[in-house]
């Protein structure tokens, strides 16, 4: 053994270019990554840290809220690249030069903005949700991950687990809905998609779970303010997603640009140090949001950049995005005595064994194919199709109007939507191209083209005031059997920094749904929007309405066969779709109220427009009674439930079942219903399907106080799926 050690340490010695001395680390075998990190760390030089814990960005700035980019040539020492060009090429030649120029030859980590899809676009997040198809989802990102890794990238700081609660904020679009459970369950699928069975593996990248935490609650839904999150709340609602996806082996965390309740994030020991690592004991590293730590400065905690370094270091945060605050200042903090040296070790330690955890010191450089082998394979384009069909939601379909039925050969296809290719890939589209993207015309031709007469007018752009195409549209209209209307938002309307005070459709649009309305044909209004929109007045005049969010590459055929019948339409809301604006916040999950029912507006309806898990299906799905295993249990019992859903009409479809726990009385008021379970499974006309939920009841019955401490309590619960509901009791 000892002389096999030698022999390993004479070789690499030989190896190495610089002829250093100490090499555990660079051994190409199993040893212990703890042992090769701890001798790193050993041999470097609190310079060579400190680069460690820096990331600069390398390409084109694509991002306009990404302010102040300086763009610098590539130090070889550097720990990270946010990485905008597509060429492994130039990856792998900035990483030989890290690996075999500089005195230890650390691998650079290269990271960049993967939310959904590198260059085959699947639906937005929010979307995906509405999929309640965690498989299709860990697919999607599994081929995310496989394209950008033969981009050249090892990380993507993705996902993002904000739960939205205010759809005037931009960001609603890249999460996934307004349920915590939601955002766990599509977290962990895409953490896995990602990540794969070992980081190690070919095509596998980091995860990096974002914007920690509660920057979904920014005040007045307007991106970068403070959210102001009572701690019941934080842990009730915003910590689970987190939590979920730390235990799903998630390599990184992000923290965030806002203020949490008077601590900004980037500067919250309790957030980043206490919970996420000594509570859930993740052993990855944080990297800051882009410039939050100089925006402690900002933000009114810290006097300048040196104070904001210290500030963000000794709360967790390990790596510095594009800020150069800690490369400017730890040194000195560090001689100071004011930042012990082990703070900075822990850091390094972290980052390398992220580094090494992804196998970058074995294998630091990536594949480099044809780009036709890379990118939009046939299977992706499939998978990509498939996601933006089942996150579709017919939110309305009056008179069973939809499918278009073969009697209705005169279509009028209407609206600035229809002949897009960019904003149907939603914000945030990654390196995809809008000449990969099926429009939603194309769609409509190659499904319709040959056995219904199609006439397009554009009738209105997304916004403005011209109603020249008014008069065109209604024309085409009037001589038509159907009227589809293609309308919604451009895609910078939401993402960062795209918040919109209202979230009505602007006047124009409306304008020509009314218009349109008044020919007396069946109008069908196709929605692309990254947030729920306010459809109080587009409802009365819509026959039917089907939601397609941003759905990305293979949007347009997924629509096309969703009119025609060829697809059942089986997305449902992960996000509820208020009344008016005014309403906002509008979620399933609120509070009880002390007088349930009446706390209302004197001018809009109470509930929502369109509640959360609403969606139609172009078939029937009746459900059976829910039975149950037992009437009490105890609390170290299983619970199980069982209800049948049978498909009654006369389309085969797939139908998610959406599981909700009500606690009536605790010591701390709950939520109305909790999602505590979701499945979706294809059912055949004419068959019928057996859903079951097993209740655990630690995990489904008890609660966490504002510090995260778990109570079951004994006593009643109902279990509610759809319109059924019963009744069970927890006892000592
Ligand atoms: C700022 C955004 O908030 C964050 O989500 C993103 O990952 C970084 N910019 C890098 O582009």
């Amino acid at each position: 053994m000892i002389f096999k050690r030698i022999l390993v340490v004479i070789f690499v010695l030989t190896a190495i270019p610089n002829g250093f001395v100490s090499v555990i680390y660079c051994q190409n075998d199993d040893s212990a990554i703890e042992e090769k990190i701890n001798d790193l760390l050993g041999q470097m030089t609190l310079e060579e840290k400190v680069m460690q814990m820096n990331q600069r960005v390398y390409g084109t700035n694509a991002n306009p809220n990404n302010i102040d980019l300086l763009e610098k040539e590539v130090e070889p020492e550097i720990g990270s690249l946010l990485y905008r060009s597509t060429s492994p090429i130039y990856r792998n030649q900035i990483q030989r030069k890290a690996v075999e120029d500089t005195r230890l030859g650390i691998p650079i980590i290269f990271g960049f903005d993967i939310i959904h899809g590198y260059r085959t676009i699947f639906p937005i997040p929010l979307a995906q949700a509405c999929s309640w198809n965690t498989s299709l989802v860990q697919k999607a990102s599994a081929i995310a991950a496989k394209e950008s890794w033969l981009s050249g990238l090892d990380w993507t700081f993705s996902p993002m687990i904000d739960v939205a609660r205010d759809p005037r904020w931009g960001r609603v679009s890249e999460g996934y809905g307004e349920d915590p459970y939601v955002n766990s369950e599509f977290c962990v699928a895409t953490v896995n998609g990602y990540q794969g069975e070992k980081l190690s593996d070919k095509f596998t990248i980091a995860a990096c779970l974002k914007h920690y935490v509660g920057y979904s609650l920014s005040e007045g839904g307007r991106d970068y303010v403070y959210s102001d999150v009572s701690s019941q709340t934080l842990w009730e609602t915003f910590l689970p997603p987190y939590e979920a996806g730390i235990k799903a082996g998630a390599a990184t965390v992000m923290s965030g640009f806002n203020d949490l309740s008077g601590i900004p994030v980037t500067a919250n020991y309790y957030t980043l140090t206490e919970i996420l690592k000594n509570r859930w004991k993740h052993d990855g590293f944080v990297i800051s949001d882009w410039g939050s730590i100089r925006n402690l400065v900002d933000q009114g905690v810290a006097k300048d950049r040196k104070e904001a370094g210290y500030k963000a270091i000794m709360a967790g945060v390990e790596m510095d995005m594009v800020d150069d605050v800690y490369v400017e200042n730890l040194p000195a903090l560090v001689e100071e005595g004011k930042v012990p040296m082990e703070v900075i070790d822990e850091a390094v330690r972290r980052i390398l064994r992220v580094k090494f955890q992804l196998g970058l010191f074995d294998q630091p450089y990536v594949d480099v194919v044809e780009e036709t082998d890379r990118y939009l394979r046939p299977e992706y384009i499939a998978v990509a199709k498939n996601l933006a069909a089942e996150s579709m939601v017919l939110l309305k379909n009056e008179n069973d109007v939809l499918p278009i039925k073969p009697g209705m050969k005169n279509i009028a296809m209407i609206g600035p939507m229809l002949k897009d290719s960019v904003h149907i890939m939603g914000s945030w589209d990654g390196m995809g191209r809008s000449n990969d993207t099926e429009s939603l015309y194309e769609g409509m031709l190659n499904e319709f083209g040959k056995i219904a007469n199609l006439r397009y007018e554009l009738g209105c752009d997304f916004d403005g005031n011209d109603t020249s195409g008014f008069k065109q549209a209604r024309e085409i209209s009037k001589n038509s059997d159907i009227v589809l209307l293609f309308l919604g938002e451009k895609k910078n309307w939401s993402g960062e920094n795209a918040s919109r005070a209202s979230i009505a459709l602007p006047e124009i649009q409306e304008q020509l749904v009314e218009i349109l309305h008044k020919t007396g044909k069946p109008v069908v209004l196709i929605l692309s929007s990254g947030r729920p929109l306010e459809l109080i007045r587009l409802n009365k005049m819509a026959d039917a309405i089907i939601e397609i969010w941003q759905p990305g590459t293979a949007g347009g055929s997924a629509l096309a066969e969703i009119l025609s019948g060829k697809i059942n339409p089986s997305g449902k809301l992960a996000i509820t779709f208020p009344q008016t604006t005014g309403q906002i916040p509008m979620h399933y999950n609120q509070r009880k109220s002390a007088r349930p029912g009446i706390g209302h507006y004197q001018d809009i309806p109470v509930g929502p427009l369109f509640g959360f898990g609403h969606g139609l299906s172009y078939t029937d799905f009746d459900y059976g009674e829910i039975t149950l295993s037992k009437e009490k249990i105890k609390k170290d019992e299983q619970l199980i439930a069982e209800i049948t859903v049978g498909n009654n009409g006369s389309y085969d479809g797939k139908e998610a079942v959406l599981w909700f726990v009500a606690d009536p009385i605790a010591s701390i008021s709950r939520p109305a219903k909790e999602l505590k379970f979701f499945e979706k499974k294809q059912i055949q006309k004419g068959e019928e399907m057996i859903y079951k939920f097993v209740i655990e009841p630690m995990r489904d019955l008890s609660y966490v106080d504002g510090d995260g401490k778990r109570y079951l309590e004994a006593g009643d619960f109902y279990l509610e799926v759809g319109d059924k509901k019963v009744h069970f009791e927890l006892i000592d």
